[in-house]
């Protein structure tokens, strides 16, 4: 890996993921049958034994996780982080650790398992979320995130958290053993900056999270593994929020870097959060990140009965409708250092750079400052040829005024701006 990257020696080779660029986020659990929030065993303040109601409860008929996996390829996402097991502890594979688990509900198989055969089936690279905090276990200690917190009867004294850091060691080492190559390991999160007077978050040293990446890179060498450790190392997972640009070290190193985004406004499946990110949003959401050397990992929230909404699959199929003309410019694109024009964004891969137009401009696109001459120009949608004028070949003055500055090169566009949301035009440069 070239040292142009914060990246761990001991971490597995990003190049796949750099040139991915896109992916989908999984959430799926016991928490998708109240439909609500991936949190809603604290945030209703559930204790382990009124939630285990769900686990009887929970039967989705129409779950087909290679359908999960084709509808992500199709949309053009290249990876997959799905999730293995959430804050509320429920298994989503066949634990010997847990009775909290997908194969003891009307269920019955090991999910997981299906989940990685079809993603391999179809090509598809694989991440595993797992979290480190699990409200279901009976050692894991009561703090101001837990259902608990306000139990009196519930007391840390009868908690051990080592035994706890047992469970999770023992857990990941399924995850990392049972079933074949994994590709990217997705933890969620250390909270050690939180103090609730009484009680205080959770970090690396309550994960014992050395020693856990430890774990998994020994049998699992190749793996990337993301940054909620707390090790501050790994792929950086901003989520509902866009950086501005590229995430650097403050030594200057360039970090991997991954935005985390939900289709509405919630990770779990919920139909009545309604703010929902148009497609058109999310398409830019797209660019903007590949712009800034980022990848973005788009959440979606199968129902209680395993499939993905109405709602969901329209919004996939926009963005497939985008992907399929304009793949060129985003899978192995990155971050350009040409000046980009006005309402625009450029990706770059090699010597072609990619004008992703935001804003339908009038007739003109001006290059500035470009230090490479344009060599050819053309929609990507279309592959149709785009006019491009340099100062010397400018014969156009409009009442004395210059039509192209001394170190312009200006793109003729049609009136119309083409169907696609937003249009893109590649230039070949010298
Ligand atoms: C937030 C949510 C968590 C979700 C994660 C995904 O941390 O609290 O539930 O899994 O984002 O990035």
């Amino acid at each position: 890996m070239s040292g142009l990257y914060d990246w761990p020696e001991k971490y597995g080779d990003p190049t796949w993921f750099l040139h991915n660029r896109f992916g989908m986020f999984i959430h799926w659990g016991l928490y998708s049958l109240k439909a609500k929030d991936e949190w809603i065993m604290t945030q209703d303040k559930i204790s382990k034994t009124e939630y285990d109601m769900y686990l009887q409860q929970f039967n989705p008929d129409l779950v087909k996780p290679e359908k999960w996996v084709k509808q992500a390829k199709k949309s053009g996402m290249k990876y997959i982080v799905f999730t293995t097991k959430h804050h509320e502890g429920f298994a989503l594979w066949d634990s010997e650790y847990t009775d909290c688990k997908i194969t003891n509900t009307a269920y019955g198989k090991d999910l997981l398992r299906e989940f990685v055969e079809a993603c391999r089936q179809e090509g598809m690279k694989i991440g595993f979320y797992h979290s480190v905090i699990d409200w279901s276990h009976e050692h894991f200690t009561i703090d101001g995130l837990h259902p608990q917190r306000e139990d009196e009867n519930a007391r840390n004294e009868q908690r051990d958290m080592s035994i706890y850091q047992q469970y999770l060691f023992d857990q990941v080492e399924e995850l990392v053993t049972r079933y074949g190559k994994i590709d990217y390991f997705w933890f969620d999160f250390s909270y050690g900056d939180r103090d609730w007077g009484w009680s205080k978050g959770k970090g690396p040293d309550d994960w014992k999270s050395e020693d856990l990446e430890q774990l998994i890179l020994t049998h699992q060498p190749h793996i990337l593994l993301n940054n909620r450790l707390g090790l501050d190392r790994g792929v950086y997972t901003p989520e509902q929020y866009q950086p501005a640009e590229p995430l650097y070290t403050p030594e200057g190193a360039k970090r991997i870097w991954e935005a985390c985004q939900t289709l509405n406004g919630t990770w779990c499946y919920n139909p009545n959060n309604l703010h929902w990110k148009s497609s058109e949003m999310l398409i830019k959401l797209l660019i903007d990140t590949v712009s800034n050397d980022g990848n973005l990992l788009l959440n979606c929230g199968p129902t209680a009965r395993g499939n993905f909404d109405t709602r969901t699959l329209e919004v996939l199929e926009e963005i497939e409708g985008w992907i399929n003309f304009h793949s060129e410019a985003i899978y192995g694109a990155g971050s350009s250092s040409f000046e980009c024009p006005q309402d625009c964004r450029l990706t770059q891969k090699g010597e072609k750079v990619f004008i992703h137009i935001f804003s339908w401009p009038f007739r003109t696109i001006h290059l500035k400052n470009f230090s490479q001459k344009v060599k050819y120009a053309r929609f990507l949608h279309d592959y149709s040829e785009i006019p491009v004028k340099t100062f010397e070949e400018s014969d156009v003055f409009h009442h004395d005024i210059p039509v192209i500055g001394n170190n312009e090169t200006v793109l003729e566009l049609p009136v119309i701006k083409p169907d696609h949301v937003v249009p893109v035009i590649e230039l070949s440069l010298e």
